[in-house]
């Protein structure tokens, strides 16, 4: 008997598509992210490819990448900052034209799935050369960016095939959380009972993620507003940059007009957009709720329907809502994660409603190589 199968579809594993197969692999990218880099005894991040106090003198950090790995980028730029270590990230294309000064105390990190990013190979290399020490975070071994800076941490995902990025953005953030642990444990002193509590949930992730993967109602939530004028995208804190990667995956595989704005901007411009025809999604990490939820009240005021992504499904925010993303409760540092994945779905949805080529959005390339 003759099976009829081609190489292409195989390799999808009976997914339709490389990104959907690539989002259902999450909770095994995000295993392997973490494997062997949290000591649960001692309740402390564990990367060999550093020795102890490696970071003991970083000053501060500026974070530098393009695209989806810039929005990780702003993610760990505001975990540091809530922990006291001055951080910030940079769109590497802008950082290579006006770097703020570094010294030999600047940990510069390079964000960058494939390593090859000509903007991010740039930033490092300029700010290597001013004195900044390096430190590379890809998901590809011995890439030009390993070969550029001081030290590398893998973040494991595995192969992307899907144009649009997924796992090594759950697993960059994921990588990132340890990395800033690791800094902030090595240049603070300090081992707090509040990494504890975020390494105790940090080893949840994957089955949170998996919980996400077994009920998310994202297909009818794409359905529900397809057809929409515009789809627009808040939070803040490391929700804000939820936010803007939520929009950047909706706008590269659906081709519709989707913006991320932190809340916070709202009625500094954004506000003159929303109408009945424009759903916005509203990113919750479980850090001021409260301001999110007032700025949800404020676009249905004018009409929009809310979609919340929340872990609280029992509350004012879920009542609130006209559809409700569910994530599992967690550490709200981590809760970013699972509400991504949220987006991830709403975005592929939207997306084959419309019959678009997912794998290979038009335009876009998996990496670029030129600035
Ligand atoms: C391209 C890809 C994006 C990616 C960005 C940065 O725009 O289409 O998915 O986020 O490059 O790539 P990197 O490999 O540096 O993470």
């Amino acid at each position: 008997e003759e099976i009829d199968w081609d190489p292409e579809t195989a390799g999808k594993s009976g997914y339709a598509h490389f990104m959907h197969k690539e989002i259902h692999e999450q909770p095994e990218s995000l295993r392997r992210t973490i494997q062997g880099r949290v000591n649960s005894l001692t309740g402390t991040v564990a990367l060999d490819e550093f020795p102890t106090d490696a970071f003991a003198d970083v000053e501060q950090v500026h974070l530098v990448a393009m695209g989806t790995s810039h929005h990780a980028a702003m993610y760990a730029a505001t975990l540091l900052a809530a922990r006291g270590i001055p951080a910030y990230a940079f769109m590497a294309g802008e950082y290579s034209l006006a770097r703020p000064p570094v010294t030999d105390r600047t940990l510069v990190v390079a964000v960058s799935q494939s390593g090859e990013t000509a903007d991010t190979l740039d930033a490092v290399r300029r700010a290597r050369s001013a004195g900044a020490r390096t430190l590379a975070l890809t998901n590809v071994v011995a890439s030009s960016l390993t070969r550029e800076c001081d030290d590398t941490l893998l973040i494991r995902a595995g192969p992307e095939i899907g144009v649009a990025a997924t796992k090594t953005f759950t697993s960059q953030v994921t990588a990132l959380v340890l990395l800033c642990e690791r800094i902030v444990a090595d240049a603070t002193g300090a081992s707090s009972r509040e990494s504890r509590d975020l390494l105790e949930s940090l080893s949840r992730l994957p089955g949170d993620v998996q919980a996400v993967l077994d009920t998310s109602t994202a297909e009818a939530v794409a359905r529900a507003y397809a057809g929409s004028d515009a789809y627009f995208f808040i939070g803040r804190g490391i929700a804000h940059s939820v936010a803007l990667e939520g929009a950047l995956k909706f706008k590269e595989i659906s081709y519709e007009h989707a913006e991320g704005f932190a809340a916070s901007e709202l009625k500094h411009g954004p506000l003159a957009l929303v109408t009945e025809q424009t759903p916005v999604f509203v990113v919750f990490s479980g850090r001021h709720d409260e301001m999110t939820l007032n700025n949800a009240k404020e676009v249905q005021a004018r009409g929009a329907p809310v979609v919340a992504v929340t872990s609280r499904t029992d509350g004012e925010i879920a009542e609130l809502a006209d559809h409700v993303l569910s994530i599992p409760e967690t550490h709200p540092d981590l809760a970013g994660v699972a509400a991504n994945v949220q987006l991830q779905l709403v975005a592929y949805h939207a997306a084959n409603l419309l019959g678009r080529p997912i794998d290979k959005p038009r335009n876009l390339a998996k990496c670029v190589t030129v600035e």
